[in-house]
């Protein structure tokens, strides 16, 4: 059993550039009120955070947002994660991203770029995404960033409109040159909450897709990496999400507030502390928010005893709230946790409705 007190270092910062972005997808993770671009924090301030990330022990930062480009000055912004030592990966949609600006990041030291697709057909794509022509720019400037020697992941979210083209998003994939393919299916916080019936899959839909993945990785082998796991609402067993409360990550958000993961803003209570007054580390080690579901303390059973626990953590804290209402509750989506029907009844509630689309 791990110490409870130890803190271990985190390997990698999810640094969120900005909540501004052009797209309106109805599976934003994001939370419902977005941080304005008046209070972000400076390329300045990211570099100091960067460092004390380093400082740390972080090893790699996803630069994400919204969508980073919106910002003007991330050439400046990932020179700073270069100077620092750390390897970084522009996490775009791939729109308002263009080939001067990629070429700049290029040459400020960026490492990688993934660029999400909503679904290989570009009628339905664009639909997804609510931005007409989306589709075409992102497979635009997914041929640059392979022109210019940067590695490639194409991230396909996966709900029930798209769930059946999981081999033409992967041929997609691979006629861009992309190195990897991560199917992602929708996970629900933030505003995807409002849209859960509407994108939920059904369990057919599911199973296939999964026969689908590994029909795929025999035939592709050698060519392309497909990263894909089991839904939360369908799988057995939960996901170790973040890795662990406060163990391998962290998460600075557009106005600087540290959080472990990117949703943990919906439990209330937590105490988050910000980078414009508290150096990196004080916050990794101290702040109240991080220390609260450390280490096996807080678990209640069937966690508490489960030879599990030091896999999964007892899985999603921010799960665990939303669906059981309590943030210290075995994740419903693990099937040994008594509140799992919750789960199996949202699981099957499925409605055919208009997307609710994000607005920024
Ligand atoms: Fe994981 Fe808890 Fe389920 Fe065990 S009971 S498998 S530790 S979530
Ligand atoms: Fe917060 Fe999983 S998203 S712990």
């Amino acid at each position: 059993m791990a110490a409870p007190n130890a803190v271990p270092a985190p390997l990698g910062l999810l640094a969120e550039l900005t909540h501004r972005c052009p797209l309106g997808c109805p599976y934003c993770s994001n939370p419902l009120a977005l941080d304005r671009r008046d209070d972000e924090i400076d390329a300045a301030t990211w570099a100091r955070v960067f460092r004390e990330a380093a400082a740390l022990g972080v090893l790699q930062v996803h630069l994400s947002g919204g969508e980073p480009a919106a910002r003007r000055d991330l050439p400046e912004i990932v020179k700073a994660a270069r100077d620092a030592g750390l390897y970084s990966n522009l996490i775009t949609s791939g729109v308002g991203l263009t080939p001067q600006t990629l070429a700049a990041l290029a040459d400020a030291g960026l490492d990688h770029v993934q660029v999400s697709m909503q679904d290989s057909e570009q009628a339905s794509a664009d639909h997804i995404a609510g931005y007409e022509g989306a589709s075409a720019r992102k497979r635009a400037i997914s041929g640059e960033v392979v022109r210019l020697g940067l590695p490639l992941t194409i991230n396909l979210v996966v709900h029930r409109a798209n769930v059946g083209r999981i081999e033409p998003m992967v041929e997609l994939a691979l006629s861009l040159g992309a190195s990897r393919v991560e199917i992602a299916h929708v996970q629900y916080y933030g505003w995807a909450m409002k849209n859960r019936a509407a994108l939920m899959p059904s369990k057919a839909q599911v199973d296939e897709a999964v026969r689908e993945v590994e029909m795929l990785r025999a035939r592709h082998h050698g060519r392309i990496v497909i990263d894909a796991v089991v839904p939360d609402y369908f799988a057995r067993f939960p996901k170790p999400c973040v890795g662990g409360w406060g163990r391998r990550s962290l998460n600075v958000t557009p106005a600087g507030k540290v959080l472990p993961c990117h949703a943990a803003e919906v439990i209330p209570g937590l105490e988050f502390w910000n980078v414009r007054e508290h150096s990196l580390g004080e916050i990794w080690r101290s702040s109240p928010a991080f220390n609260v579901f450390r280490g096996e303390a807080w678990m209640q059973e069937p966690c508490r005893s489960c030879a599990r626990r030091e896999q999964d953590f007892g899985g999603c804290r921010c799960q665990a709230f939303l669906i059981a209402g309590d943030a210290r509750a075995t994740d419903p989506v693990c099937h040994l946790s008594p509140r799992h029907a919750l789960v199996s009844q949202l699981a099957e509630a499925r409605e055919d409705m208009a997307y609710s689309y994000r607005t920024n």
